[in-house]
């Protein structure tokens, strides 16, 4: 089984980065799938998306071709998003309008926001209601919201308050097992072929 991370904030060297290289070693460690593959959109790594995609745009081909193949390849997604203004980061959202082939289509993702204070909820709700209708991920119902970042999951145990570290550190891996089941009950709606996308390409 092989889970990918997208990890959805542009700053460079961004608390999502921090939370989701720790879901990565998590995965790893644990043995929850047998691989994992993360993605950063940090720095922006895709320009916004234009028409030319439709024409299979050799740029764009280039540039989206390595990443399709490790989306299709993967049984389940962790998208790590901060809460930016209240919102997904423009680069999370669009990064979620490039994957039309069915690369996402009907695989769970495990949805973790990322605050600095107490926010991290709006974001949970957007994905939610708005990130899934054409590429037919499939949200799963628990999702974990990282309060106060900065004091959690630090490799520095110094820099970490005890109490919600031990929490977040014990809620993470019961998520990622959540994904894990997901992740094999989905291949049975995949295979059935009752999901085709190629008598409905896109969601109503
Ligand atoms: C442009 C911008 C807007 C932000 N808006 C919010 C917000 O609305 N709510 C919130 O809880 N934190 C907000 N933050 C703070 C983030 O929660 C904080 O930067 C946290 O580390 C997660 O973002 P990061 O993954 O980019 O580091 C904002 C940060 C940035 C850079």
């Amino acid at each position: 089984m092989k889970i990918s991370i997208i990890s959805g904030s542009h700053r460079i060297n961004s608390q999502s980065e921090k939370v989701s290289r720790y879901i990565q070693r998590t995965l790893e460690e644990q043995g929850i799938c047998d691989e994992t593959w993360l993605y950063l959109l940090a720095g922006n790594p895709l320009p916004l998306w234009d028409e030319s995609i439709w024409e299979s745009d050799p740029d764009w081909m280039a540039r989206l071709e390595p990443i399709s193949e490790q989306l299709a390849a993967s049984d389940g997604f962790v998208i790590v998003c901060p809460e930016w203004h209240g919102q997904v980061p423009a680069g999370l959202k669009n990064f979620f309008l490039m994957w039309g082939k069915g690369e996402l289509a009907h695989k769970p993702a495990l949805i973790v926001t990322v605050s600095s204070a107490d926010g991290g909820a709006y974001p949970v709700a957007e994905l939610r209601m708005s990130s899934y209708k054409n590429n037919r991920l499939c949200f799963i119902p628990e999702h974990v919201i990282v309060r106060h970042v900065e004091s959690v999951l630090n490799a520095d145990e110094e820099k970490n308050n005890p109490d919600t570290d031990r929490y977040f550190r014990e809620r993470i891996p019961y998520a990622l097992g959540v994904l894990r089941e997901y992740a094999l009950a989905l291949v049975r709606v995949r295979e059935s072929g009752a999901a085709s996308l190629q008598v409905f390409k896109n969601g109503m």
